[in-house]
């Protein structure tokens, strides 16, 4: 399945498509000094966005599976004249968002967009990004649900999957997941419906906040 992801995103980092399937920036409260992790950052152009956002004391991370959109993403940075003088730190990484290559409590915030329908185990990568956020941090997502389960036929196939759409689980296991990963209060901040392939789609944009532990 990783694979067929790869393979697809390997031809999108020179395509001049939108793969987003929400927008999560303008919901970031980004201020001097933070860290922020973009997880499947693909081409980096939030990731940049972000690490203008918080400046010269800031840094912003993204992380990819496919090898291809890290160099695009890096190429990008090295284009960009606040990186080269140094007035906005960028990072990229190759990874995967299942087993972050990050210590505990790095991040101030998380952001994603149309990314973690592709990862088998949604509930591992919350509870990474609850392992990776400092305790306050929140995370803002966003992502495709369906309204029903999707028919075996479809979530049996790798291909379907790297299109964003056989790994799209019910918008209610979906928030499950995120909750039994650790964050209690979830917010829907943006949903949108509509239909794929003759399914009924849920476009979410959700913000989730690490408790404090006391
Ligand atoms: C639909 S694109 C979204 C890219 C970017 N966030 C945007 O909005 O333009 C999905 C991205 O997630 C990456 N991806 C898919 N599965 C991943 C995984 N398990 N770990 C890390 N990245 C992954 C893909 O390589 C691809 O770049």
């Amino acid at each position: 399945m990783k694979d067929q992801i790869q393979i697809r995103y390997t031809k999108e980092s020179t395509a001049g498509s939108n793969l987003s399937c929400g927008g999560n920036l303008s919901y970031l409260d980004l201020a001097p000094g933070q860290t922020i992790l973009d997880l499947g950052c693909g081409r980096g152009r939030e990731t940049i966005e972000a690490a203008l956002a918080v400046g010269p004391d800031g840094l912003a991370v993204g992380l990819d599976l496919t090898a291809a959109m890290i160099e695009k993403a890096e190429l990008t940075a090295a284009y960009t004249a606040e990186v080269q003088n140094g007035q906005a730190h960028v990072a990229f990484v190759q990874g995967d968002i299942e087993a972050l290559p990050f210590a505990d409590e790095t991040f101030d915030a998380v952001i994603s967009n149309c990314v973690i329908n592709h990862a088998r185990n949604k509930q591992q990568v919350y509870r990474e990004i609850y392992r990776v956020l400092k305790c306050r941090g929140y995370f803002i997502v966003s992502d495709a649900c369906t309204r029903e389960p999707l028919p075996e036929s479809v979530t049996s196939d790798p291909q379907a999957w790297a299109d964003c759409f056989g790994g799209a689980i019910p918008r209610e296991s979906y928030l499950d997941s995120i909750a039994a990963a650790g964050f209690p209060d979830l917010e829907i901040l943006k949903s949108r419906e509509y239909v794929k392939n003759g399914y009924d789609f849920i476009s979410l944009t959700i913000r989730g906040t690490k408790p404090q532990i006391l």
